[in-house]
Order: structure tokens, then C-alpha cells, then sequence
């Protein structure tokens, strides 16, 4: 089981996050955001409104594109917790990592982590996805660079690549 009540408030919690169970004491309560960052030392996700709003704190659970900051630990023990980290690496990224490169999607970089996990998520369970589709996918992650233009070139490409 993921989730051992002890009295004091804090409980075991198993949080499986790209392919590796961690133990840690935690209160149920803590945002995954934080028990991702402060205790698994990960920085994919970021802390952008810590309300839900602007996707700067995504993760995948169970093929699901979820918001860490809002998402307590309970709720997740046990389950699979990807990160951007997960996805791929300096050597062999995700094509959604690679075509961010080549497309210099980016400006800030700020909002990618929510964009290519979101655009993951969405493109895993919809590989034959339209323009208009993908879009209405990523509406919801806020970007303040206007680079969502770009940024949308390098899912497509990506994605053509991820369907094959
Ligand atoms: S920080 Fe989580 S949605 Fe904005
Ligand atoms: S690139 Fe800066 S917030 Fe999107």
C-alpha cells in the first residue's frame, strides 16, 4: 500500500515517480509539488500560480496530464508520477523534447514543462490529432512569452513522429 497513517500527522507515503519508489514522511496533505521538489530535488515541475491555473506544474499520473500544486500526496501514492525528467534525456529526449529544441520553441522556458507534458499526455491517447485539436489540448497551460505559435509547430512535429 502507498499510504501508512502514523499519529503524528505525517504518514509513509510511497511516491513512484519515473520508474523509482521513494518512502518519505510526509503530512497526506502536501501539494506533490512540493514532495517533488523539496524531497526528490526535481525541477521539471515549476511553481507558477500554485492554484491550478497555469499548468507550470504538471505531471502525468496514469497517462492523465494533472497539476501537482493542487494534488495531494494522498491522492497519488503508489500511482506512476512521470516529470519532464522522466520523459527523456540530454542524450536520447523525447521527440517533444527534440523538436522544442530544433524549433526553438521556447523563450522563457518557463511554461515547457506544462506544455510538452500536456501536449504527452494528450498526444499519447490522440496520436491522429488535428491542429485545432492539439491547440484546444494546450489552452489550459498559460504561457506569458506569446511563444505558443512556435510551440505548437514543434508538437506537431513531434507528434508526426510520435505516431509513426
Ligand atoms: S503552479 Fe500549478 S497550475 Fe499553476
Ligand atoms: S516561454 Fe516563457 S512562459 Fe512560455
Amino acid at each position: 500500500m502507498g499510504f501508512d497513517p502514523t499519529l503524528n500527522g505525517m504518514s509513509a507515503i510511497t511516491l513512484k515517480v519515473n520508474g523509482r519508489s521513494h518512502k518519505l514522511d510526509l503530512d497526506p496533505s502536501t501539494p506533490l509539488l512540493y514532495a517533488l521538489s523539496d524531497d526528490l530535488a526535481l525541477n521539471g515541475p515549476k511553481f507558477g500560480c500554485g492554484l491550478g491555473q497555469c499548468g507550470a506544474c504538471t505531471v502525468i499520473v496514469k497517462g492523465q496530464a494533472i497539476r501537482s500544486c493542487i494534488t495531494p500526496v494522498r491522492s497519488v501514492a503508489g500511482a506512476d508520477i512521470t516529470t519532464l525528467e522522466g520523459i527523456g534525456t540530454a542524450d536520447k529526449p523525447h521527440p517533444l523534447q527534440r523538436a522544442f529544441i530544433e524549433e526553438q520553441a521556447a523563450q522563457c522556458g518557463f511554461c515547457v514543462n506544462g506544455v510538452i507534458l500536456t501536449a504527452k499526455a494528450f498526444l499519447d491517447k490522440n496520436p491522429k490529432a488535428t491542429e485545432p485539436e492539439i491547440e484546444q489540448a494546450l489552452s489550459g497551460v498559460l504561457c506569458r512569452c506569446f511563444a505558443s505559435v512556435r510551440m505548437l509547430r514543434a508538437i506537431q512535429k513531434a507528434g508526426q513522429e510520435m505516431a509513426r
